[in-house]
Parts: structure tokens; C-alpha cells; sequence
């Protein structure tokens, strides 16, 4: 990413979760009140074309991969919570809502991002007045650059208990130096631990047509200065997390099959690039 700058990326995102609430057929597959609110009248325009645009044919696929990943993510919290986890890292933040939907009282919630897309979402949310989440604790941190651990207790997180992370949309925009730390951080905490990320197949374990729906994914996040650096196999992803217990990897025909059976419209995932992965301690 570049060093001044709020992550493009994270807005694109943020526009299809909107527009699946606005566009996309009942039931939603994440029924998220707040992802409208939060794009305010800054990206009310953008948010109006985003399902149409003819340059993007892959983008229904890719808004099913999306709305999935948070409803993944937010699935296996649950099942985390009734666990007993009690905290929730969200690495990569974004303008992830969950912080304002969180229906469990005795969890905490630490959003970890770059300093320059957090101070944009917190611009936005004063903008469009939502109110500021209770227990919620704002963490800036450039996983390039700065120790992860250091930011996260100085802000308050408890590594004596279980945390819940989830690791959404961030792991292809960095380098392996920092994907590893991260994984490290996540493997020295406690009993219970569990972590949920996305990844992406590199292109040469790809079908042709899916070659070229990956190139022009990178050609588009390159344009918004934040190429895709790092992917993984499943195996070459299974090696990196031995360190952890209970993996589930799952692909877009798990996908489909868990979120998208019997829809009245189209919404699905296409392809086989992106996969779901958590993981436990
Ligand atoms: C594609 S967005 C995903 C955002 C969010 N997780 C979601 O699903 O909506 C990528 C996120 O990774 C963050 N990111 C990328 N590189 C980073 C870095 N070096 N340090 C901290 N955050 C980074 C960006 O700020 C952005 O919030």
C-alpha cells in the first residue's frame, strides 16, 4: 500500500457488500444494515453503478466471493464465542461494519489497519453520524512495518485469553516477510485461538479462462496501487499453518453449496482462485 494513502481496495469492497443489500435477491447472504449508512453521500454515486458495470463481467462472481467471506468470517466468530472467546481482531479492518452489529456484549472488538484507512473510516462514520461502537478499540498498524503485538497491547488486547481473527482480503496485497509474522503473532497466543482468512491460487494452478479473470483483477488492483503480491496453493497454505489445528480450506463449490444453494438469482461464486480458510490453536 501506498504510505499516505487510504486503501482503494477497501472501498471497492465496501461498495459490493452495499450494493448486494441494495441489488442482490432475499434473503442476503450478509444482512448488513450498516454498509450502506457508512458510504454516506461520498460514494452514493459510485455505489449506484457499481453492479452495472459492463467493464467488469466478473463482477458478480466476485461480489459472491465478498458478501461470502464476511458471512464465513462472521459464521465461525459465532461458533468462536460460543466457545468463549472474548475478544476479536480484525486485521485489515477496512470499513468492515462488524463493530457496529456486534450482537455479543462481552466481546471486544480491535480493528488493526493502516493508519491511513483507518483515519479515512473513522472520517466517514463521523460523516454519515453513526454512533461510535462501545466496545470497539481502533489499532493502526502497517504490517510491513511495525510490530503487530506492540500496537495491539499498548491498545489494550489481552493475550492471556482466546482471540477470534479474522484476516479478510489482506493476505495477496503483502509480502511473505509479513504474512509470516502475522501467522507467528496469531500462533503464540492462547488455547482457543482461532484465525479466518482468504487467499488466492497463483495464476499458473489456474484454467485458462480464470488466467485471464486474474489478470484483470491484478491489472485493476495495480491501478489503485495495491498489487497482488502473494498466493498460495492449498498445500503450499497448509504448510505455512502447522503451527495450528483443525483447518478447514474450503473452495467456491464448498462455497456455493454453504451460501448460495437455491438462490432466485444468479449470485454465486465463479472459479476456483479464492478460497476460505480457519484454523484453531
Ligand atoms: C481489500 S481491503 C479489505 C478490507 C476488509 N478486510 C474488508 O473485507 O472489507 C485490504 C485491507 O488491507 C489493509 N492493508 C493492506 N496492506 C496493509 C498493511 N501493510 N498494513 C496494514 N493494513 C494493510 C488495507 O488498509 C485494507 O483495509
Amino acid at each position: 500500500m501506498e504510505e499516505a494513502r487510504p486503501s482503494r481496495t477497501a472501498l471497492r469492497v465496501a461498495l459490493r457488500r452495499a450494493a448486494h443489500q441494495l441489488y442482490d435477491a432475499r434473503p442476503l447472504v450478509l444482512d448488513d444494515p450498516i454498509a450502506v449508512p457508512i458510504l454516506g453521500d461520498t460514494y452514493a454515486e459510485e455505489l449506484r453503478r457499481t453492479p452495472m458495470r459492463p467493464d467488469r463481467p466478473f463482477s458478480v462472481g466476485l461480489r459472491a466471493f465478498l458478501v461470502a467471506r464476511s458471512r464465513y468470517a462472521e459464521d465461525t466468530l459465532a461458533r468462536a464465542v460460543a466457545q468463549g472467546v472474548t475478544q476479536y481482531v480484525l486485521l485489515g479492518a477496512g470499513l468492515d461494519t462488524f463493530a457496529h452489529r456486534n450482537p455479543y456484549q462481552q466481546l471486544r472488538v480491535f480493528e488493526v489497519d493502516h493508519p491511513a484507512t483507518q483515519q479515512w473510516k473513522r472520517e466517514l462514520l463521523e460523516i454519515s453520524g453513526l454512533p461510535a461502537p462501545a466496545n470497539l478499540t481502533y489499532v493502526p498498524v502497517d504490517f510491513e512495518r511495525q510490530s503487530l503485538s506492540e500496537q495491539l497491547h499498548s491498545a489494550g488486547f489481552n493475550p492471556a485469553v482466546p482471540t477470534f481473527f479474522a484476516w479478510l482480503g489482506v493476505v495477496p496485497y503483502l509480502t511473505l516477510a509479513a504474512f509470516r509474522s502475522t501467522i507467528n503473532f496469531i500462533a503464540a497466543q492462547s488455547h482457543g485461538t482461532g484465525v479466518v482468512l482468504d487467499y488466492s491460487q497463483p495464476r499458473s494452478a489456474l484454467p485458462l479462462l480464470e488466467k485471464l479473470a486474474h489478470d484483470s483483477l491484478s491489472a485493476r488492483v495495480q491501478l489503485a496501487g495495491e498489487p497482488f503480491q502473494l498466493f498460495f496453493t492449498p498445500s503450499e497454505m497448509a504448510s505455512e499453518l502447522t503451527a495450528f489445528r483443525d483447518m478447514e480450506d474450503i473452495g467456491s463449490f464448498e462455497i456455493n453449496a454453504r451460501y448460495f444453494a437455491n438462490r432466485s438469482d444468479n449470485l454465486r461464486m465463479l472459479g476456483s482462485a479464492g478460497r476460505f480458510l480457519s484454523v484453531w490453536l
